[in-house]
């Protein structure tokens, strides 16, 4: 039988060298991870080999004891910039890069992706402290996801079906927290006997005694409680449900096995007593041999039943140009108005930073006019280029449209289709300007009811100018306000029934916590066209202090001037959150005061 390295058509003597490297550094490090990736499919496991041995070369950094912060954050920006530049040459002396820097270019992966982990690493470098589980998730997320994520697209490019939840983040996050927390446990003594507890001020602050015994290193019975309180936790979180639905049976089992070997480690870590205070918890090989020989038949045998194979090295598209790079890349200015109009010059502290519009009246446009509504749509779709254009050349950080709302489906099944087919348009057709114009785009919606390859595109797009830091668009497609604020409840409904939220401790960040995207700030201006006066189901927790603007003219006949008159507008206003107005001078005695709210 040929070997991984030939099965994944790694021929050059040099490169096998350089995964057999990476190879040897996982098995000996973490046979049990080595194990799991043993159960990938034989093409993809150098891959995994190599993004693993980066992985922990960076953590390694991070952790060496004896170096200053400033040390180690520098030796990881060594590593990272060597690795940028290196990636353009192909060809790295060290093996570690040199095995990473195939992998990204043989299954086209971009090294960006890795910057989030890159950055979070360098934070730790200088020493973190997490006070919330809130925040150690999102550590987690930014540490581990970026990782995870490539793992997904190497799975897809292989040509095994990766369903679309998986990609989207919220998906797995509690997952992976799941995971991470056990390896936090597993490791503990590790973790001590580097003066280091790798758990939320939150959590230690309701086990104050037992926080004091580790930090001594000493076992007692509240180090035993808190070890039992968090290892149920743990569970909790591997225990999500449906977590394998619809998956591959390949990558179904992966899952099952990684949980079954997970919750071995916890089994190890309730066993083991004072131990676990001077060695990893780590499951005896026959419990572990029990759970991974039957996985590895019957990933063998799915694998066998799903052709795939490996790219042939050089095959793809040209290799994503590094970040370092990218980002040197001047952003343009976004063609001037026809007109020649220029945007109005508005003061920094009056300037909104978010502003969400209704663009209504395509489709009274084209009855207007004896045409299709899908016409309305099609000029609209311009009208939408412009609005955008003028966002970016006013300076706006945030704007948000809505394309397609949850109610939409109601419409004609030809005009629904009209839009999805605008939208695909608008999507190809903008990617070089948004590259250009340095334009984020994100979406904001469901996935029920959307063709794949229309949350193929949405996902893509997010994808592809993730880095971007000009203006940020958010498309509002398939969005309901009432949907995402119903969906933020049972997220948290889910965390208070697992015990990770108090129902008396919610706040309202809690919930804003589980908005769509939660890293948006409110919307400052919404803005209606088409001469109607409702905010229609769009961004409601979000716009609790939006001010308000309509205008009578449809969408189509609209332009880049209407959102600057639209911003000119908000500037005059005076916003006060429902506090008083400041006393007005009256000049027959008593202050006047203006509305409520
Ligand atoms: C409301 O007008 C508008 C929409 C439901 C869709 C918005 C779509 C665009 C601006 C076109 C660009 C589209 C994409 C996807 C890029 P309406 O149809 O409700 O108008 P009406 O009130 O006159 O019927």
């Amino acid at each position: 039988m040929p070997g991984i390295l030939t099965l994944a058509a790694v021929n050059d003597p040099e490169l096998r060298a350089a995964y057999t490297h990476c190879r040897r550094n996982v098995r000996r490090r973490d046979p049990v991870e080595y194990a799991i990736m043993q159960l990938m499919p034989p093409v993809l496991r150098p891959a995994c080999w190599a993004m693993w041995a980066a992985f922990t070369t960076a953590d390694d950094i991070v952790d060496a004891v004896g170096d200053t912060p400033a040390d180690r954050a520098a030796r990881l920006d060594a590593w990272t910039t060597a690795l940028e530049t290196e990636l353009a040459a192909g060809h790295s002396a060290d093996p570690v890069r040199h095995a990473l820097i195939d992998t990204m270019r043989r299954w086209r992966l971009d090294v960006a992706d890795l910057q989030p982990s890159f950055d979070t690493f360098k934070g730790d470098a200088h020493g973190r402290r997490l006070e919330t589980w809130r925040e150690w998730s999102a550590w987690v997320g930014d540490t581990n996801l970026s990782w995870a994520s490539q793992g997904m697209t190497l799975l897809a490019r292989a040509g095994v079906p990766v369903p679309v939840w998986l990609r989207r983040k919220d998906a797995y996050q509690r997952y992976l927290d799941g995971l991470y927390l056990t390896d936090a446990l597993t490791d503990l003594s590790q973790d001590l006997a580097r003066g280091d507890i790798s758990l939320p001020a939150e959590i230690l602050d309701r086990f104050p005694e037992a926080t004091d015994h580790l930090r001594e290193q000493r076992w007692s019975p509240a180090v035993n409680d808190l070890v039992t309180h968090l290892t149920g936790q743990a569970r909790r979180w591997l225990n999500q449900p449906g977590l394998t639905d619809a998956l591959h049976p390949g990558t179904a089992e992966i899952l099952r096995t990684v949980t079954r070997l997970f919750h071995a480690r916890l089994d190890a870590v309730q066993a083991a007593g004072p131990a676990l205070l001077s060695h990893p918890a780590v499951p005896a090989p026959p419990i572990r041999w029990r759970i991974l020989a039957p996985a590895r038949a019957r990933t063998a045998l799915a694998w066998r039943l799903t052709p795939l194979s490996p790219p042939s090295p050089g095959s793809g598209p040209a290799i994503p140009v590094p970040r370092q790079v990218r980002s040197a890349l001047a952003v343009q200015p976004p063609p001037p108005h026809p007109s020649g109009a220029r945007p109005p010059a508005i003061p920094a502290d009056r300037m909104p930073q978010h502003v969400a519009v209704i663009m209504d009246g395509n489709g009274r446009w084209a009855t207007e006019r004896g045409l299709p509504r899908h016409e309305g749509h099609r000029i609209g779709a311009n009208a939408m280029r412009d609005v955008v254009y003028g966002a970016a050349e006013i300076g706006l950080s945030h704007l948000s449209l809505f394309l397609f709302s949850t109610e939409n489906w109601k419409r004609d099944t030809q005009e629904i289709t009209h839009i999805f087919d605008a939208l695909r348009d608008q999507l190809r057709s903008e990617l070089a300007t948004h590259d250009a114009l340095g334009i984020r785009l994100r979406w904001a919606g469901r996935t029920d009811g959307l063709p794949e390859d229309v949350i193929e595109e949405l996902l893509q797009a997010e994808a592809a100018t993730r880095h971007h830091t000009g203006l940020t668009v958010i498309f509002c497609f398939n969005y309901g306000g009432r949907a995402e604020l119903t969906q933020a409840a049972a997220r948290l409904a889910r965390a208070a029934t697992s015990g990770d939220l108090h129902p008396d401790h919610v706040r309202e960040d809690d919930l804003a916590g589980h908005l769509l995207l939660p890293d948006t700030p409110d919307v400052d201006l919404l803005w209606r066209t088409g001469g109607e006066r409702r905010i229609s189901n769009f961004l409601l927790w979000q716009s609790a202090y939006a001010e308000l603007h309509f205008t009578d003219a449809y969408w189509p006949d609209v332009d880049r001037r209407d959102l600057w008159n639209a911003i000119n507008d908000y500037a005059r206003r005076e916003r006060r959150y429902g506090a008083a107005p400041a006393p007005l001078p009256s000049p027959d005695g008593p202050t006047r005061q203006g509305s409520k709210q």
